[in-house]
């Protein structure tokens, strides 16, 4: 019989199904490869009188997680990939079945979970109780939220509302030396225009901002509003710029500083505020990434603002049945959506489940392994260590490789499932970064990773 919609008797045969499909995966995690191998669809045809729950999970087992990623696991070290630990998995899992929607503070606590938690958050990165802001569904939409924010304070300084009249006759120059790409996408969709911006050069060598060469250009730019943003850290080289010159740029030219920390603000519970992200805390907006280094489920950003009235300014849009009644905004007139999930509540318990000790130490020992990786490749006769800023990303290519031998072998190491890795760009050459950001990773691991990067280039 097909499953029956119209009751919850089905629940623990559901959660059986589900208690073993997740034992399983999760078992499986650190031998299976790493990249799913065969990610065509499976030719299944819409159905028109349903399955039975045995045939549905029948199929999902067969067809979908063999070809899964394990993005979650130790060896996934592609683009900058927090993995989810068991209390943020667990986390999310009750999540979908509590299904909250956290908009408007009425009716469920949920609501002040997500204010307690980003408060959390700002103590955890030593932050001024100045800062408020919301969940987002990633770094991208926190800078999108980033780019409309200082877009809207741009407008007030020219006697504009540009929520309510758009952008038209705003003028207003942005500034930047290594944007990640979804800030241009952030750009674009706010407006502001991609090829608006203003590329700063950057330090030699690096991918931080050449101070001098902005303040050239915020001395040389006639445009009434200003808005900088900086990077803590570059998501290749893991470049930190200096922020505390940077805020000093921008009180001279009243810039709005907008800083995509989006994982490198992770180094602040290593270091400490005076470490490579010092002045962060000057910055008019911050984003920074859940789903990376604290290692909680997707999708989970996090947008900072010390101009709670912009951006509310920005989102808020009336209605009757939306009515804000308190007087701290809602979240609907804080960020895109109006209907949003419970995504503070996984990082809620990472907070209280391991603490800022625990988190501290999983970032740690990430930095300390990238660094190991980063000496392996600097030693190797078949590597050449390309750069390693001191983080978690070390770039790596063939030794006295072209960049097409580059690409073969990135081609060559995802197949080989071992260890999962992304391309990247640095200084006009191809480069393979390797990013370590998970919870999990061991140095057997890194041993096995050693292993295989050594089998597969004398392969090749
Ligand atoms: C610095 C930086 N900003 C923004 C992003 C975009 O993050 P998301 O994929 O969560 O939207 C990334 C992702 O790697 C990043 O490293």
């Amino acid at each position: 019989m097909k499953a029956a919609l119209n009751a919850w008797h089905e629940l623990p045969q559901l959660l059986s199904a589900f208690s073993e499909l997740a034992t399983a995966f999760i078992e499986s995690s650190k031998n299976r490869p790493v990249a799913g191998q065969n990610i065509a669809p499976p030719e299944l045809c819409l159905s028109d009188s349903g399955m039975t729950i045995e045939q549905l999970v029948k199929q999902f087992s067969e067809h979908i997680v063999p070809n899964l990623s394990v993005s979650t696991g130790p060896r996934y070290w592609g683009f900058v990939t927090g993995g989810a630990t068991p209390i943020a998995t667990f986390a999310d899992w009750l999540v979908s079945t509590y299904d909250q929607n956290v908009s408007k503070g009425d009716g469920s606590i949920a609501t002040n979970i997500e204010r307690q938690t980003i408060r959390w958050l700002t103590e955890l990165f030593e932050l001024p109780s100045s800062f408020d802001g919301l969940f987002t569904t990633g770094a991208t939409a926190a800078n999108y939220l980033g780019a409309v924010v200082a877009r809207q304070f741009a407008g007030h300084q020219q006697g504009i509302n540009v929520a309510e009249d758009g952008v038209f006759g705003l003028d207003v120059a942005v500034f930047c030396a290594t944007p990640h790409a979804s800030m241009l996408k952030a750009l674009g969709l706010a407006g502001l225009g991609r090829n608006q911006l203003i590329r700063i050069k950057t330090q030699p060598n690096n991918e931080a901002t050449d101070i001098r060469a902005l303040e050239l250009a915020l001395d040389n730019s006639q445009a009434k509003s200003k808005i900088v943003i900086a990077s803590a850290a570059t998501v290749t080289g893991t470049d930190f710029d200096d922020l505390i010159q940077i805020r000093a740029l921008c009180d001279k030219h009243q810039a709005w500083l907008h800083v995509d920390a989006a994982f490198g603000i992770f180094e602040r519970i290593i270091n400490g505020a005076n470490g490579r992200t010092k002045g962060i805390e000057l910055a008019d907006s911050i984003t920074l990434d859940a789903h990376k280094w604290l290692n909680v489920p997707y999708d989970c950003g996090v947008f900072l603002t010390r101009h709670l009235d912009y951006l509310v300014a920005s989102c808020d849009v009336p209605a009757p049945y939306l009515v804000t009644s308190k007087c701290e905004p809602d979240f609907f007139s804080m960020g895109v959506e109006n209907s949003r999930r419970f995504r503070a509540l996984p990082v809620w318990m990472s907070l209280l489940a391991y603490g800022k000790q625990g988190i501290r130490q999983w970032v740690g020992k990430n930095i300390d392994q990238a660094q190991q990786l980063a000496d392996w490749f600097a030693c190797s006769p078949d590597y050449e260590l390309v750069y390693y800023g001191k983080l978690n990303v070390v770039l790596f290519k063939p030794k006295g490789q072209d960049d097409s031998a580059t690409k073969r072998l990135l081609q060559a190491i995802n197949a080989d499932g071992r260890i999962f890795v992304s391309p990247g760009s640095w200084q006009g050459q191809k480069v393979i970064r390797a990013a370590l950001s998970n919870w999990q990773t061991e140095q057997v691991d890194l041993d096995i990773a050693k292993s295989a990067l050594t089998e597969i280039i004398k392969a090749l």
